[in-house]
């Protein structure tokens, strides 16, 4: 197993002890459409990707699924949105041998590229679509892809589709958007479109769409008042990680690299990760790399993470400059304040307010600030400590508190 930090990671990269994760997701597609419910870094994309995967290695008697991949993150108009998921639909048409049928949908001014699509093999006319479709606006695109969208009920095999980092595409439209529209009347059209076309679904669960990305979809919805627009769809969520998956992921990393570490320090990284990411295990172990040594002896470890945490080259920094980014500031300063308090204790919302924030802002505003670290992946509500809010896992608490002085 490599050492990846960032990239989605599949196959013998993805930790054995989290597969039965994509078994689960592969039961959940065959019945529903659903949103992947978790903070940042996850594994929201990896388990799709390992299901993908799976799914590609089976001879074509045993493939159950069509799947469409969208990666949303660059996205920055619904134009553009519209013109990918046109894209990759044509392309599956064109795989399934199918075009065809799409000629009825797309009318005559297609017929060229249509009989041009069956021969080609290459996906080598993304340009020729560009062209073809640039007058086109929303109502347009609606008409050429809801038909393509109802077809695929006719589809031997079931087909998923994937919007990974559907919310934050919604949130470029807001920030980085070059239509002057209104964020909320174009993100209810986009996403009551979306439901639309879930629901002319058949009874044989042909189709199904899978919400992924990093700012959580149900409160950027449920903030602009839309949330009816994605209530029918499940939740998939991915837990963090038990002690015994931190344990697999140091040791068979430690295996890879040929390098030894001592069982109290391996102790002591567990204890750092767990009830986090594998992210975070994968970060720590980069830092022993880094240092080209072979050998952790006790107390090695431990000054490595330390001097990690206050040298400040490492993959959370992310984590704090997505709060730079997406906040304002006086949410910026309601999070510091929260963050810096944990570091301390971990202690419930309300306290929290009562104590500390009351005067800077009211308690909605405070609440969707909390909402937002919760899922950025800062923080949690811990359910075994009366709801109290704490760090997501011990490595980010004791960054902060590096950070915020706290230690
Ligand atoms: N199953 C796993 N096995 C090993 N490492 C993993 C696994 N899942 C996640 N990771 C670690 O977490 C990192 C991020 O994974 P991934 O990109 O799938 O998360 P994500 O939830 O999609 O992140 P983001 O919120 O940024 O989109 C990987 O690069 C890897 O370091
Ligand atoms: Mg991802």
């Amino acid at each position: 197993m490599e050492n990846i930090t960032g990239f989605p990671v599949t196959h013998k990269n993805y930790l054995e002890s989290r597969l039965f994760l994509v078994d689960e997701m592969r039961d959940l597609v065959r019945k529903c459409s659903f949103i992947i419910d978790s903070p940042r870094r996850f594994g929201k994309t990896s388990v799709i990707k390992e299901f993908i995967r799976q799914e590609n290695t089976k001879d074509e008697k045993n493939r159950e699924f069509n799947i469409i991949f969208l990666e949303l993150e660059g996205e920055e108009t619904v134009n553009k949105f519209c013109y990918k998921f046109f894209k990759e639909l044509l392309n599956l048409y064109r795989i399934r041998k199918k075009i065809d049928a799409v000629r009825q949908f797309l009318g005559d001014s297609w017929n060229v590229l249509a009989s041009r699509l069956k021969k080609i093999d290459a996906l080598d006319f993304g340009l020729e679509i560009q062209e073809k479709t640039r007058e086109y606006d929303f109502s347009k695109w609606k008409e050429k892809i809801t038909p393509m969208i109802a077809a695929l009920n006719s589809f031997d095999k079931r087909t998923v589709i994937v919007f990974d980092e559907f919310p934050d595409m919604l949130q470029n439209f807001k920030t980085k958007g070059i239509e002057s529209v209104d964020f909320k009347t174009v993100t209810d059209s986009l996403t009551g479109w979306l439901r639309a076309l879930r629901q002319i679904q058949d009874s044989g669960c042909k189709y199904q769409f899978v919400f992924c990305g990093s700012i959580n979809l149900r409160k950027t919805l449920e903030e602009i008042g839309v949330s009816k627009r994605i209530n029918d769809l499940e939740s998939f969520v991915i837990p963090p990680i038990n002690s015994e998956d931190a344990k697999l992921l140091i040791k068979s990393l430690a295996q890879e690299y040929d390098i030894k570490i001592e069982p109290d320090s391996i102790e002591f990284m567990v204890s750092k990760i767990t009830d986090g990411s594998p992210y975070y295990g994968q970060i720590i172990f980069k830092a022993l790399r880094d240092t080209r040594e072979k050998y952790f002896t006790s107390g090695k470890v431990e000054a490595i993470y330390e001097a990690m945490l206050r040298g400040g080259d490492h993959d959370l920094n992310h984590f704090h400059s997505r709060l730079e980014e997406y906040l304002s500031p006086l949410q910026r300063e309601c999070s510091k304040i929260i963050l810096k308090h944990l570091c301390n204790e971990a202690v419930h919302e309300k306290e929290l307010y009562d104590l500390l924030l009351f005067e800077k802002c009211n308690f909605e505003e405070f609440q969707a600030v909390v909402n937002r670290l919760i899922y950025e992946g800062y923080i949690t509500r811990d359910v075994d400590n009366k709801n109290s809010l704490k760090f997501v896992s011990p490595i980010l608490k004791d960054w902060w508190a590096c950070k915020a002085g706290v230690k």
